[in-house]
């Protein structure tokens, strides 16, 4: 009998690490998730253990290989979360645990480029600078690990390591230096002012390739961890945002958006400049398109914390629908801005924190989960928005990620977006966008036509009536609520430092005569 031929993709996420294995049909015949851990520290940094790429990747692939013996890998596609930076010695070791995309330490390099460059910062890098992105996280090691920046000879994204240890090079691709801060996309090159204001040179950055490049061969090491033959060819695959966007297959009017450990809204166009301040433009990983974006801070994240605190029950999911429907629509009342993790697009806050509004003493657990899907909803409502306003037709929403799977959160989302939110088949999205540009440079007839009827919308939600004429209001409500709160925030901010100096068990906190109290 003749092995079918199959094509492995991984999807490295911030928080679950998918290996999915698929065949000629773009079926999926086996798949296997591995979860990573990432650690919060006090003063707004979010770090993952560099290791733990590898070794989760590592298990999900043993994983799913096992499952169907009879294949023979044609290929390797890859596929990552972006931003997130790990700095590497001469002989590739981390000098550092890798700052996550979602640390928003070293956000003032930001906020002092927008001053110094003013609109150009935009136009070179294609990204509203608002977040740390990459650039931030070097800024940081250099002003508080200068220790670590001097002897950083890289500095790698999760896929440009994984790239390392699979096939011994050291390469990245557009779509991830793309969000670096450092790269001007269009003319293909790193924006040399950057570089020099930064303080580093280009040689600490990987080469950029094309994401459908051959980047090399599976190693006999890498192979023999993996449980796949040596040898195997590698693509190199992009960010999974825009692998996301093509595992979508979007049919005309269809934006995407994709919730797992974060959200983002995302379109695709051939216009580099979306003219538009709060949508960024990055290289899709199909060569002449681009995707237009807005990336919000942590919708999964977000949720996971407040289940571990509200309900007792971290990674409760199968739950999630339960505790939604338990409540009603407008959660008696309770409003919530779901700013856990601060806030990125569209507002671009890092000092936003959360809040609960509303709170009557009649509500109970589900209606505060409840409120901050509504809160969820409400921003990427927002997001949308912005996607509009820079021309975008929004007729439809394709959903995939994590959270795709809550069909009760699409059916919320569906009435708040006033349009219909559709589930693609593929759970996978960004690993099935992987495999489609692998495939296709294989040479597989793989065309957008084959890719919708690969990923078919199997579940349509649409809006319901009386749940729109209540989200309008609740939008409006929210808006309100965030204009009127926002002043403070940066109040907040400095309240939540000194109570994270502050100490009971200090006895240098000790109360004081001088302190003035009476
Ligand atoms: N059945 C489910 N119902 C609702 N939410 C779920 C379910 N399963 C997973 N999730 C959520 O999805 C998240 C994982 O989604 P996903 O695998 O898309 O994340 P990720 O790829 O690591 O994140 P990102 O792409 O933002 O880096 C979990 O953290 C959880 O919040
Ligand atoms: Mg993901």
């Amino acid at each position: 009998m003749t092995a079918r031929e199959a094509i492995l993709a991984l999807d490295l996420g911030t928080t679950v690490c998918k290996a999915v294995l698929f065949g000629q049909a773009g079926e999926v015949l086996a798949s296997a998730e591995r979860r990573l851990a990432m650690r919060r520290t006090g003063d707004g940094g979010a770090e993952q253990d560099p290791e733990t790429w590898w070794s989760a990747a590592t298990a999900a692939v043993r994983a799913a290989v096992a499952g169907v013996p009879q294949v023979s890998l044609a290929a390797i596609a890859l596929c990552a979360q972006r931003e997130t930076l790990v700095p590497v010695d001469e002989r590739m070791r981390p000098l550092h645990d890798a700052m996550l995309w979602l640390d928003a330490r070293g956000s003032d390099l930001a906020v002092r480029w927008r001053e110094r460059y003013g609109p150009a910062l935009q136009d070179w890098t294609g990204l509203v600078p608002g977040a740390p992105y990459s650039a931030g996280k070097i800024h940081w090691w250099k002003q508080h690990r200068p220790e670590v920046a001097s002897r950083a000879r890289w500095y790698l994204q999760p896929k440009d390591d994984l790239v390392y240890r699979l096939t011994g090079r050291v390469a990245t691709d557009v779509t991830l230096a793309a969000r670096t801060l450092l790269y001007n996309a269009r003319v293909r090159a790193w924006q040399p002012e950057l570089l020099a204001d930064l303080g580093i040179e280009e040689r600490q950055l990987p080469p950029v390739l094309a994401p459908d490049e051959w980047v090399g061969e599976v190693t006999r090491d890498a192979a023999e961890a993996w449980g796949i033959p040596p040898g195997t060819p590698v693509l190199l695959g992009g960010g999974d945002r825009p692998c996301e966007v093509l595992g979508c297959a979007l049919a005309p009017g269809e934006v995407m958006e994709s919730s797992g450990t974060t959200s983002n809204v995302a379109a695709v166009t051939r216009d580099p400049r979306p003219g538009h301040p709060a949508v960024s433009a990055t290289p899709h990983v199909v060569p002449g398109q681009w995707v237009w974006e807005l990336g919000l801070a942590g919708t999964g994240a977000g949720l996971e914390w407040l289940g571990a605190w509200v309900v007792e029950a971290p990674h409760g999911w199968a739950d999630l629908d339960r505790r939604l429907s338990a409540s009603r629509p407008g959660a008696g009342g309770l409003l919530a801005l779901p700013f856990f993790l601060g806030a990125r697009a569209p507002r671009w806050s890092p000092e936003a924190g959360g809040a609960l509004v509303g709170l009557r003493g009649t509500q109970g657990s589900p209606d505060v989960v409840r409120a901050v899907a509504e809160g969820l909803a409400y921003e990427l409502n927002a997001a949308l928005g912005a996607l509009r306003a820079a021309g975008v037709r929004v007729e439809a929403v394709r959903v995939t990620g994590g959270l795709a799977r809550s069909s009760v959160w699409n059916r919320i989302k569906a009435s708040v977006y006033r349009c219909p939110v559709r589930q693609g088949q593929v759970a996978y999205g960004a690993a099935f966008g992987a495999f489609l540009l692998t495939a296709r440079r294989l040479g597989w007839p793989v065309d957008d036509k084959t890719a919708r009827r690969w990923n078919p919308v199997v579940r349509e939600y649409l809006p319901d009536p009386a749940w729109v004429r209540l989200y309008q209001t609740g939008y409006q409500v929210y808006e309100e609520v965030y204009r009127r709160l926002s002043p403070a925030f940066s109040a907040l901010a400095a309240y939540r430092r000194l109570s994270e100096e502050a100490s009971p068990h200090n006895p240098t906190n000790a109360l004081n005569p001088d302190d003035g109290l009476c």
